[in-house]
C-alpha cells in the first residue's frame, strides 16, 4: 500500500497540480494499488445526477447517434479512461454511486462503521472520485443511472452511507443523490413561509414540496412550478397547496402566476430544482424583496445570477445548493420512511 496520501485526495490529481480533486480535469485512476487512507470500491451502479445526464443524452442525440443507450455508455468510458472521473465536462457536475467495500487503508477515516463486503453509498460527488470503470452493463436512460463493473476510491474525507437493509439499494441511490436539498429547505423554510418549487415534479422536486410543506405548515403555502399538466395530481399528492404550468425559464409568466396566488408578496423562499439553464431569472423574479433564492440545480450559473438579481434590482439572498449537509443522507430517508406515499412514488419511479 502507498503511504503519505492527502485526506482531500491531492496525492491522485494529475493535472493541473496543485488543486483538488473536483476542480482538477485528470485524476490518477489506478486501482492497482491504493494508498493506505484510501476506500477501494466494487462499483455497481452510477447516479448521474439529472443536469449531467440530460446534457450529455441531448448532445449524443444532437451529434445524430441513434442508441443513446449504447452511445451513452461509450462516453461514460472514453470520459473516465480519459479523466479518471465522471465529472461533465461542460456542467462541470458529477452524481454518486453505490457499490462494495473492497478494501479500506488502515488510515481510513472511518466515520460510520464499515467492513469489506458492505454495500454503500458515496456521498460526494462522482466529479471528484477516482473511477475506473471496466464494463458498461446497463444504461438506463429514465432514471439517470449506469450500471457498470469497475472501482473507485473514496479519499479519506470522504462521506458514506451504509445502505440501509430494508430499502430497494437503487431507490436508495436515487434518494441519496439529493439528498441535500430536502435538507436545505428543512432549515430554510419557516412556519407560515411561501414557498415556490421549481421543478416540483422531480427526484428532488418531490421530496422538497413535502419536507416545504411539512415546515411552512398550515398557514404557509407551497407553490409548484411545472410545464406538464400531468405532474399536477403529484405535485398536490406531494405537498403542494397550488401549481404553476410554466416553462422554468419564462420569468414573466413565473413572476405574473405567483403574484397573482400571493396577492402580490411573493415568495419568501424559492427552491429551485430544476435540470436545465437559464431558470436564475424565473427563481429569482418570483422572491419577494429580502426573499431568499436555493440553487439546488446543477445547470445555475452564478454570473447569470449575480448579474441578473443586478440588472433587475433584485434584492434577494442566493443560496448555492451544497450537496452536503449535515445528516443529509437520514433526513432523506427519513422523509421517505415517514410519508408512505412518497415511499410508494419512489419505488414506482426508482426501482428497476
Ligand atoms: N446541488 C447538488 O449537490 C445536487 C446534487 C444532485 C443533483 N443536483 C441537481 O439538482 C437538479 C434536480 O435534480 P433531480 O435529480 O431532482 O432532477 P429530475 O428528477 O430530473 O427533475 C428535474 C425537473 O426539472 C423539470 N424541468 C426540466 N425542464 C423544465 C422546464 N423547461 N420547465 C419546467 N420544468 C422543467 C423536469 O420536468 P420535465 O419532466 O418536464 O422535464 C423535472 O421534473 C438537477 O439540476 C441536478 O443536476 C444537485
Amino acid at each position: 500500500m502507498k503511504t503519505g496520501g492527502c485526506r482531500y485526495g491531492t496525492h491522485r490529481v494529475i493535472e493541473p497540480q496543485g488543486v483538488l480533486p473536483q476542480p482538477a480535469r485528470i485524476l490518477n485512476n489506478d486501482m492497482s494499488e491504493i494508498w493506505d487512507n484510501e476506500l477501494l470500491i466494487d462499483v455497481i451502479r452510477l447516479n448521474v445526477d439529472s443536469a449531467s445526464f440530460h446534457q450529455i443524452k441531448n448532445k449524443l442525440i444532437a451529434q445524430g447517434h441513434t442508441d443513446i443507450e449504447k452511445a451513452f455508455g461509450e462516453h461514460a468510458l472514453e470520459l473516465t479512461n480519459r479523466t479518471g472521473k465522471h465529472k461533465n465536462e461542460d456542467t462541470g457536475s458529477g452524481g454518486m454511486l453505490i457499490g462494495r467495500v473492497a478494501a479500506i487503508g488502515p488510515n481510513f477515516e472511518m466515520k460510520d462503521k464499515i467492513q469489506v463486503g458492505d454495500k454503500i453509498a458515496t456521498l460526494v460527488s462522482l466529479s471528484l472520485t477516482p473511477l475506473k470503470i471496466s464494463k458498461i452493463k446497463k444504461v438506463l436512460l429514465d432514471k439517470d443511472q449506469v450500471e457498470i463493473e469497475g472501482k473507485a476510491i473514496l479519499f479519506s474525507s470522504g462521506i458514506y452511507a451504509k445502505l440501509p437493509d430494508d430499502m430497494d439499494e437503487n431507490l436508495a441511490l436515487s434518494v441519496l443523490d439529493v439528498a441535500g436539498a430536502p435538507a436545505q429547505v428543512e432549515r430554510l423554510v419557516k412556519p407560515g413561509d411561501t414557498v415556490v418549487i421549481l421543478g416540483a415534479n422531480g427526484k428532488s422536486g418531490v421530496l422538497c414540496n413535502k419536507v416545504a410543506k411539512e415546515r411552512a405548515g398550515i398557514a404557509g403555502k407551497v407553490i409548484g412550478i411545472v410545464r406538464n399538466p400531468n405532474y399536477i395530481p403529484t405535485c398536490k399528492a406531494t405537498g403542494c397547496d397550488e401549481v404553476i404550468l410554466a416553462q422554468a425559464t419564462d420569468a414573466i409568466t413565473i413572476q405574473r402566476e405567483v403574484s397573482r396566488l400571493t396577492d402580490g408578496k411573493m415568495a419568501d423562499v424559492v427552491i429551485n430544482v430544476v435540470n436545465i439553464e437559464d431558470t436564475e431569472l424565473p427563481s429569482i423574479m418570483a422572491a419577494r424583496d429580502r426573499g431568499l433564492v436555493y440553487f439546488f440545480s446543477m445547470a445555475t450559473s452564478f454570473t447569470k445570477a449575480a448579474l441578473g438579481a443586478e440588472g433587475i434590482g433584485a434584492d434577494v439572498d442566493m443560496i448555492l445548493g451544497n450537496g452536503y449537509a449535515r445528516n443529509h443522507a437520514a433526513v432523506s430517508i427519513d422523509v421517505l420512511r415517514r410519508n408512505p406515499d412518497l415511499m410508494q412514488l419512489f419505488q414506482e419511479r426508482y426501482i428497476d
